[in-house]
């Protein structure tokens, strides 16, 4: 078949025809060579973006974007390594909870992660509130902890889907991030060119979730286990419930104590709950478990101390204090904490989860531009959560002020906005709402 123009290939798939597999392939190749030019490949995403793609079309787009910097194929390196993403959500800490209890297992564990995205906390800013902690490794570094600890994470280095980066930094203003087919092709290029042997997806759905209806969520968790058929990477999906901040913490050094809380099995039982979801699956996943054995594994990793040593050893492989994770006093304190008290007795009915994870972030717990500073010790606890019972004058939450100060906002009050009260509890949402394969 003769190579299509560029001309050519934006059209047809601005009318929405379908494109051939290989003029995906050579379109990516050509805007990394430089002889597809920005304004072309905004119009391709814009397209993409009203259009979609066929299953064909996205598993090229996934495989060029992949295929667009190195491919580390860590599984030929390890017996098993495990990986696991979120798509991100408010008070996420899962993952610095799930590396060291698989690690305990004897699983093992590496991760490429991201920075906060909108109203929702990254992981690695959270690590970063940790004194020391390095997130920047080479592949040859985090090959080594892993070998060492058995586990790792770290940030995506630039040799990792260069392609991504370029379409992701054009997407965030063209208004094409909300997207299943780039989204999809964006998270699993990363994913796929680290090269796991199994991959767990934490698809969260709610008022804080990217993907707010079921719907949409359970498409985006199809989308992303379909991008990686036939990889090599074996991935599942969970759903799992958004609708509500997960665990008490939302910020950074809280959500790491409470992380420490969540792996010595002291933690706010919707987060043990939704984390020990993916690590049951992660084990099993790795051959060595079968369902039963590997809750008995998790459970006697956790009574027994071996995940809290753990994340001793991996905090301190990654150039961490790890005295931080018995002394939660070492990390910076709030400047002022505001109580935000329930104004009548009943149930907290719902949190409007997406305004209170972007309170946060202007707090400073998050970012409002890239180049924007975190304020580790910026945050909210959220003491109840949706579906509790309160008696009017009950703390409900607390606004952490960080070192910057409250710039003038009254972010107890605007807190309290955000929080819905009721005669009765909502209908009760499950924390695992779905687990596809
Ligand atoms: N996370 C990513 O890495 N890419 C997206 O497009 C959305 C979330």
């Amino acid at each position: 078949m003769s190579p299509i123009s560029t001309y050519d290939f934006l059209n047809r798939k601005r009318r929405g025809q379908s494109l051939d597999p290989e003029a995906i392939a050579d379109f990516i190749a050509a805007y990394l060579r430089g002889d597809v030019a920005d304004y072309q490949m905004t119009a391709f995403l814009m397209a993409v973006a009203i259009h979609g793609m066929t299953k064909d079309e996205l598993a090229a787009l996934a495989q060029s974007m992949t295929g667009s910097g190195e491919q580390w194929k860590l599984r030929d390196r390890f017996d098993f390594i495990g990986d696991k993403h979120s798509t991100g959500g408010v008070g996420d800490k899962v993952s610095i909870v799930l590396t060291p209890w698989v690690a305990a297992c004897g699983v093992k564990v590496a991760m490429l992660s991201g920075r906060g995205l909108g109203h929702t906390g990254g992981t690695l800013d959270k690590l970063d509130a940790i004194p020391g902690f390095q997130a920047r490794l080479s592949r040859e570094e985090i090959e080594r902890c892993v070998d060492t600890v058995g586990c790792a994470i770290a940030t995506s280095t630039e040799g990792i889907a260069p392609a991504d980066r370029r379409m992701y930094s054009l997407r965030d203003v063209t208004g094409t991030v909300e997207s299943i087919p780039l989204i999809t092709a964006s998270i699993m290029s990363k994913k796929l060119a680290m090269g796991a042997s199994a991959l767990v997806l934490d698809v969260k759905t709610g008022s804080g979730a990217f993907m707010r209806e079921l719907d949409r969520s359970r498409e985006l968790a199809r989308s992303l286990i379909n991008a990686a058929s036939g990889s090599g990477t074996r991935t599942e999906a969970l759903i799992t419930n958004m609708d509500r901040p997960l665990g008490i913490a939302a910020g950074n050094a809280n959500e790491i104590v409470e992380s420490f809380e969540t792996l010595r099995g002291k933690g706010p039982h919707d987060l043990y709950e939704v984390t020990k979801a993916q690590a049951l699956r992660l084990l099993v996943l790795s051959g060595r478990y079968d369902a039963t054995s590997a809750d008995v594994a998790l459970e006697n990793a956790i009574a027994s101390g071996a995940a809290i040593d753990k994340a001793k050893a991996w905090v301190a492989a990654q150039g961490g204090d790890p005295s931080v994770v018995d002394d939660p006093s070492r990390f910076v304190k709030p400047s002022r904490v505001l109580e935000v008290r329930a104004p009548r007795s009943g149930f907290v009915s719902a949190i409007d989860t997406y305004r209170a994870g972007m309170l946060a972030v202007d707090m400073g717990a998050g970012r409002r531009r890239a180049e924007d500073t975190i304020d580790f010790a910026a945050g909210i606890m959220f003491d109840r959560n949706a579906g509790d019972a309160v008696t009017a004058g009950d703390v409900v939450a607390r606004v952490e002020i960080g070192a910057r100060g409250d710039a003038g906002r009254a972010f107890d009050r605007e807190l309290l906005d955000c929080i819905t009260f009721a005669d009765a509890p909502p209908p009760a949402m499950p924390l695992v709402v779905e687990h596809l394969t």
